[in-house]
């Protein structure tokens, strides 16, 4: 079996496979073409795809050898999943090991809103740090806030868990299903998609982007949203509206927003939202910890290592 990795992933993963003498092609380039990509695609049985190529109905006919794909990633939004399964292509992704490490992205970037770390960090920046100011740009407390967690999985659950030890935060949250484990654990509570806009102080999503789950965040959800409200998104950018979110923040009718996800990716650098002190936006760090990208790696290559001995992947997205 030829498996073709189309950029650079952690020792870990290459090692497993190089131990199973599983066939490994890489790029020949570091930039290489659409043309090229596609090329080594229909040279290889299995995809070891790191990033968001699209899987479709058009990429199956044109690369007809690929036979699996193992993600690097959690999320398979980019897969056209009942393409793949009808063509009996097993689409494998990297739950659970990432689930800490973007939880963490939502926290740091809770905080950060909450306390205005980018409008001060600024500041200094620029030199403008002045004298103490008691009245001016007050940060908001957490502590005993609620924070409304949009589909609660394991990176919501992780938010939730940090939230509830560090802040006392009272847990609502929407989903498909009730999170029973976080119901027992967190005493979370299950709340209606409107009653999570209208009283969450913090809006947190962590749902799959899927055609199930897609609620998009708009001028009319953040109309109703409570002025002190931070919106944090580590999910998927597709799940914003990011005019109406300029309008929300720029207006005060939200208080901040925290985002690790845009829409498209990479944000454009003129990007108004760039221009409010009340957001601040990382690229798409979520997973991008040692820990997370060695499990990562690793559960890519079991995933390959399986196929390849005609099993099936241990984590597999199709159903
Ligand atoms: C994931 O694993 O889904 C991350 O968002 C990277 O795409």
């Amino acid at each position: 079996m030829k498996v073709f990795i189309n950029q650079r992933i952690p020792e870990v993963g290459l090692e497993l496979l190089k131990q199973e003498n599983i066939e490994i092609i890489f790029p020949k380039t570091e930039n290489e073409s659409r043309e090229e990509y596609l090329q080594n695609c229909k040279n290889a049985d299995i995809l070891l795809n790191v990033g968001k190529n699209k899987f479709d109905k058009y990429f199956f006919n044109q690369c007809p050898n690929i036979k699996a794909i193992a993600l690097f990633s959690v999320g398979f939004d980019n897969v056209d999943l009942n393409e793949a399964t009808q063509r009996n292509i097993p689409i494998g992704n990297t739950p659970d090991v990432l689930s800490k490490a973007t939880s963490d992205i939502a926290f740091l970037l809770m905080q950060m809103i909450s306390r205005k770390a980018g409008y001060y960090m600024e500041k200094v920046k620029s030199g403008n740090w002045k004298d103490f100011d008691a009245v001016e740009q007050l940060g908001q407390q957490l502590y005993g806030k609620t924070l409304g967690i949009f589909g609660l999985g394991r990176i919501g659950f992780e938010m939730a868990k940090k939230c509830k030890n560090a802040f006392d935060m009272n847990i609502i949250y929407h989903n498909r299903n009730h999170n029973e484990q976080a119901e027992n654990k967190l005493d979370a509570q299950y709340v209606s998609f409107e009653e999570l806009i209208k009283t969450s102080d913090v809006i947190s999503i962590h749902a799959n982007y899927t055609k199930e789950q897609l609620v998009i965040f708009n001028q009319s959800i953040f109309d109703q949203m409570k002025s002190n409200c931070i919106f944090i998104n580590t999910a998927r950018g597709g799940f914003q509206n990011e005019k109406d979110l300029y309008e929300a923040l720029e207006s005060g009718k939200i208080w901040g927003a925290g985002l690790d996800v845009t829409n498209p990716e990479p944000m454009e650098k003129d990007n108004l939202l760039l221009k409010l002190s009340n957001v601040c936006v990382l690229p798409h760090i979520g997973s991008a910890t040692v820990e997370a990208r060695n499990g990562m790696a690793k559960l890519a290559a079991e995933n390959i290592i399986a196929f390849s001995k005609g099993e099936k992947m241990p984590n597999c997205a199709n159903p």
